[in-house]
Formats: structure tokens, C-alpha cells, sequence
């Protein structure tokens, strides 16, 4: 299998590793299809892009023809990436809009639509990263339908279609789940063995790895972040805090959710368990909001891309209903909290 090469940390680069479970699902989709479009949540920095790349080199080698959109991308080159033999179609989309860079999310379905009308019973791909994020909230269930559109009713006729869509939203997951225009999917931090080769990767002297781990709970961006501040966890957790701004978040609490929220930094299940409480669904919206806990439901093989975390893990944060991001947002609101 091919691997595609990924900017890790500034000075080194790596090819996609690990992910066992998750390739062999990509071929199953890529020998099948898609019936539904594919969403794939996950906490920030898991590894959706990377695993929407390698998905890429794949759909191509079973001969797909692939558009990949990466709207948040800093750069041209990164925003759009496209089976060669679509070059012709893509010129055309992009010259058709005015500054189609910026509306990236619709060049990119066009360019799906054209290749299915102009070529024979194709087979097309459509990767979306970053969808909900770039078209805001209050779009992504009318782009998920529009996703589902080009699945239900093709503007021509086709082998078979992936629509993979990539998102860290938590918001969008309950609108976009409450239609059943799409398969909702989860993506984990990387399990123990994939972590340990990107850990290796890293040059010059480092914290054990079960530092590492605990600390990160297996996230490869955080575990780059942490190589790049020096393994000092310090200046991440206080961008994390200025980020997303806890401290007033934290003021802005009631008695009621400050005390759910300080026994969910034990145990994010009290969340779950106290639900009928006042202050607790409040509580729990605002996390999920802040892209700091995530809804972990059953460990069901099929609601997985590659390995479901353990069924409860209290040094990561991980419930069996809700688990931080990361043991360092955990630590973040820990923090914010003066705990
Ligand atoms: N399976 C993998 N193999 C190698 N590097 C990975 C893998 N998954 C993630 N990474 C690296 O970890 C970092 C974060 O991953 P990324 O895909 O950007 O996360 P996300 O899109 O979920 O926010 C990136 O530098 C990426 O290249
Ligand atoms: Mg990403």
C-alpha cells in the first residue's frame, strides 16, 4: 500500500503509520461505496487529515478518481489535491468561479458533479476536511444533504461514489445526525503502538513514553506541540485557556454546573450520570461546544474508523458515555478551575 507523507512537527516529516483497522475500512468502502455520506468526528489533532490523505492514495489505487477540499488549509496547494486524470474538469470548475479558493467547498462538489456527468460509469471520491467548520454550523446539515444528493441523485450514472466527510464540530453532530442523510462515524487518538512509532520519530532527548502518553492520551498533535514547546506542557494548556477563553467560561458557571464540572474532571461520566440534574445538559452543550469532551457512545465496531478507545480509562479522561479531547484539555480546565 502506498502511505502518504505528512508534515509531523517542523523538521520531520513521516509516512502515515498505523491505523490498521481503519485502512482495511477504507478499502471495504472504496470496494463498495459509499451509500451515505461518511462522517467521520473525532477529538482536534487525532489524525482526520492524515487519514483522509492516505484514504486518498487508496481510492485512487482502486481507481477512483479523488477530489480532496481542505477549506481550512493554509495553503493553494493543500486546499485542493486531485487525481491527475481529473486535471482538465478541475481547470474548468475553478475558472468558472471568482476566487474559487475561498468557496473551496463548492469548486470541490462541482468538480464530484462534472466528473460523474462527463466520464463513463465512473468511480468518483469526495473528501471534505474540516466541512462544518468551514461553511459554519447552521450550513452543515444543508451540505450534508447536498452530499447525499449527489449519492441519491448523480448528475450522471456511476460505478460507485465515496463521500468521506472529516469534522472536529461536536455542535454539528447532533444536527447533522438527527436527519439520517449520513453515517456518523468516530475517530480516536491514535492507539498505544501508532503513538509509540510517531514518539520515536521525534529527534533529541524526551520525556519517557509513558509520559508522553499520559499527557496526550495518544493525540499526534499534541504530542508535536509538546516536541516543539520543549516538552514543557505549560505554554500549551495556557494557549488552551486563552484560546477558548475558560476562565470567563468558567465564571459564567452556576453553582450547579461548576460542581458537575469539577467532579467531570475525575470522572466524565458524572455528566452523563447527573443528566437529570439542572445545569448538567447546559453544562454538558457548553463542553462539547468548546471542543473539550466528546460523546463516546457504545463501542460498536461499526459507530468506529480503526480502534474504539478502552471502555473506561480514568488517567486518559475517557468514560464510557463522555472522555475529554485529551488528558490536556482535561488539565487545561483543571487549571482554569484553580483546582
Ligand atoms: N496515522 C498517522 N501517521 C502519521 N502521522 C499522523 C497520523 N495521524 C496523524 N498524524 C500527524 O499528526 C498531526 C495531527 O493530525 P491531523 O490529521 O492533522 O489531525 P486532525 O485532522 O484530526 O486535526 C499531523 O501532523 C499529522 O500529520
Ligand atoms: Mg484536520
Amino acid at each position: 500500500m502506498r502511505r502518504v507523507r505528512l508534515r509531523f512537527v517542523s523538521d520531520v516529516e513521516v509516512e502515515f503509520v498505523d491505523r490498521v483497522r481503519a485502512l482495511g475500512q477504507v478499502v471495504e468502502v472504496a470496494e463498495r461505496g459509499t451509500r451515505f455520506p461518511i462522517v467521520v468526528y473525532g477529538p482536534e489533532g487525532c489524525g482526520k487529515t492524515a487519514l483522509l490523505r492516505q484514504a486518498r492514495l487508496i481510492l485512487e489505487d482502486h481507481g477512483y478518481s479523488v477530489v480532496y477540499a481542505n477549506p481550512m488549509a493554509g495553503r493553494e496547494d493543500e486546499k485542493l489535491v486531485y487525481t491527475p486524470s481529473i486535471r482538465d474538469i478541475v481547470k474548468e470548475a475553478l475558472k468558472a468561479l471568482p476566487d474559487p479558493y475561498s468557496r473551496i467547498v463548492d469548486a470541490s462538489i462541482t468538480i464530484a458533479s462534472m466528473a460523474l456527468r462527463r466520464f463513463r460509469r465512473p468511480r468518483v471520491a469526495l473528501l471534505m476536511d474540516d466541512l462544518f467548520q468551514a461553511v459554519g454550523v447552521d450550513r452543515a446539515e444543508a451540505y450534508t444533504k447536498t452530499l447525499l444528493n449527489l449519492i441519491e441523485y448523480p448528475p450522471g450514472d456511476y460505478e460507485r461514489i465515496v463521500v468521506l466527510v472529516a469534522s472536529s464540530e461536536g455542535v454539528t453532530r447532533e444536527r447533522v445526525g438527527r436527519h439520517d442523510w449520513a453515517t456518523m462515524m468516530l475517530l480516536w487518538n491514535m492507539p498505544r503502538e501508532g503513538f509509540r512509532e510517531l514518539y520515536d520519530r521525534l529527534p533529541g532527548e524526551k520525556p519517557g513514553f509513558e509520559d508522553a502518553w499520559s499527557l496526550t492520551g495518544g493525540n499526534p498533535r499534541y504530542l508535536g506541540g509538546l516536541y516543539e514547546a520543549g516538552w514543557s506542557p505549560d505554554p500549551i494548556l495556557d494557549s488552551m485557556i486563552r484560546a477558548r477563553r475558560l476562565k470567563s467560561f468558567i465564571k459564567s458557571l452556576d453553582g450547579k454546573e461548576a460542581e458537575i464540572l469539577r467532579e467531570a474532571i475525575n470522572d466524565p461520566d458524572a455528566i452523563f450520570e447527573r443528566l437529570r440534574e439542572p445545569g448538567a445538559r447546559s453544562l454538558e452543550r457548553k463542553l462539547v461546544e468548546l471542543n473539550l469532551i466528546i460523546e463516546v457512545w457504545d463501542r460498536n465496531e461499526w459507530s468506529w474508523v480503526d480502534e474504539p478507545p478502552p471502555e473506561k480509562n480514568p488517567e486518559l479522561g475517557i468514560g464510557r458515555y463522555y472522555a475529554w479531547q485529551t488528558p490536556l484539555h482535561r488539565e487545561a480546565v483543571k487549571r482554569a478551575l484553580g483546582a
